[in-house]
């Protein structure tokens, strides 16, 4: 199963005897680095209390749609863009039908409709409601909304009777819902990211760096690897905990991403620079600590290596992908550093704003290439970097069948 550290899944419990399972679900989605929110139905919670739920999950039950004492702190628009996917197990019949028609007369229901994360249902009934022609053209409706189905099984149901209807165990859901999050768009590519701030020295105890905190390119490195590449992850100081199944690379100055990039980078087709290097140093740090003595101090600055630059000026140089932060006229930086990087792709965003860029979870992301410019919504970084990365895949397949089909005409 690949991890789903810091995933953000939804756990919809509805009407079904099976939800006496669900406290055992959101237990394998967190063995698996998920962070689960439960969202129960009037229904579901005759079969299980939500006082379990809340237990298990460490986080207070969703109940209500119109959650006057807000007692969980997030109402259904809130939870809908928090989630990186919705897992409903169980779900009954009644709220397969509900799905399929669009209803949403509770929070579970609304925030299906309302979110961009995936969705996926485990069904749970009696094999006759399953082999019902309702249901079943529920369940086709569904499917082709794009909302995944995961089992049923068959076997010994509640009711006495056997057959199709029965709900996956929590593990197999679990495995699923982490396998939701892989789209194998680079598989058998290598890419190489780079993340966070860097520090430079003025003296053993000062630095000059900036607000970077590294979560986009954490997030970028992530979404890569889910989307089936080999990832390596060039990393100045972070706080974050580097994803799993990624090499990672720890660096300090933006020389030393320097050179860690030009180590590596000759074995990856794709380079993500969403480092925030350092654009100058200090031409020398003090070997001791500098004393506060004079009134004034001048500290001498000079270039740093221009790490993306270094990468489009290779031949053949993989593909390109760079980040712009700016403060004004987005698109027109954005543009200008396109061309004066020769990268492939540049990512924009504002910074300087709350709730978007450095330090935030979130991001406002603008794509921008030869072809044009994609303004993305405000997403989690986890979801702006899933999105990047399909942007990505697109790009680079485009890339190399048209050079393929170059070199098949020189033949
Ligand atoms: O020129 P500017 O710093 O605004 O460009 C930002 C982009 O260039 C980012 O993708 C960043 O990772 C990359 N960069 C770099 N090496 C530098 C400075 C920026 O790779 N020294």
């Amino acid at each position: 199963m690949i991890p789903m550290t810091n995933k953000h899944i939804v756990l919809g419990v509805t009407g079904g005897i099976a939800a006496y399972k669900s406290a055992e679900t959101v237990r394998r989605l967190r063995d698996a680095g998920a962070e689960v929110r439960v969202v129960m139905t009037r229904a579901a919670t005759e079969f299980i209390t939500p006082l379990t739920m809340q237990a298990v999950s460490g986080h207070p039950v969703h109940r209500q749609l119109v959650d006057t004492q807000a007692e969980s702190g997030m109402d259904h628009i809130e939870l809908a863009r928090w989630a990186d996917g919705v897992l409903v197990a169980p779900a009954s019949a009644n709220f397969i039908a509900k799905l399929a028609q669009g209803i949403a007369d509770d929070l579970l229901s609304t925030l299906c409709l309302a979110t961009e994360a995936p969705v996926a249902v485990a069904p749970s009934m009696n094999r006759q409601m399953w082999t019902s022609p309702a249901t079943q053209s529920n369940l086709s409706t569904l499917q082709n909304n794009g909302i995944r189905l995961f089992g049923p099984a068959s076997g010994a149901q509640a009711c006495g009777e056997t057959g199709p209807g029965r709900m996956l165990e929590a593990e197999e859901l679990a495995a699923l819902t982490a396998a939701m999050f892989e789209t194998g768009e680079l598989a058998g590519l290598r890419v190489l990211v780079t993340a966070g701030p860097t520090w430079e020295p003025i003296d053993p105890v000062r630095i000059i760096t900036n607000r970077s905190s590294g979560k986009m390119g954490y997030a970028v490195a992530t979404a890569a690897m889910e989307a089936g590449a080999r990832v390596t992850l060039v990393t100045g100081p972070t706080a974050l905990t580097p994803p799993e199944r990624v090499d990672c690379i720890r660096v300090m100055t933006a020389q030393e991403m320097f050179d860690a990039v030009q180590q590596h980078i000759t074995s990856a087709q794709i380079f993500v620079g969403a480092a925030a290097v350092a654009d100058y140093r200090p031409a020398h740090a003090a070997s001791g600590k500098i004393k506060r003595t004079a009134d004034s101090l001048s500290l001498n600055l000079v270039r740093t290596p221009d790490i993306l630059a270094s990468v489009s000026a290779l031949d053949p140089a993989p593909l390109v992908v760079g980040f712009a932060a700016e403060t004004s006229d987005l698109e027109l930086n954005a543009t200008a550093k396109l061309r004066a990087k020769r990268a492939d792709l540049i990512a924009a965003n504002i910074v300087g704003q709350p709730g978007s860029g450095f330090e935030a979870d979130e991001n406002r992301l603008v794509l921008i290439d030869e072809r044009g410019t994609l303004a993305l919504p405000l997403l989690s970084k986890a979801a702006a970097a899933r999105e990047l990365i399909h942007h990505i895949a697109v790009l680079y397949h485009a890339k190399n069948s048209a050079e393929n089909s170059r070199l098949a005409h020189r033949q």
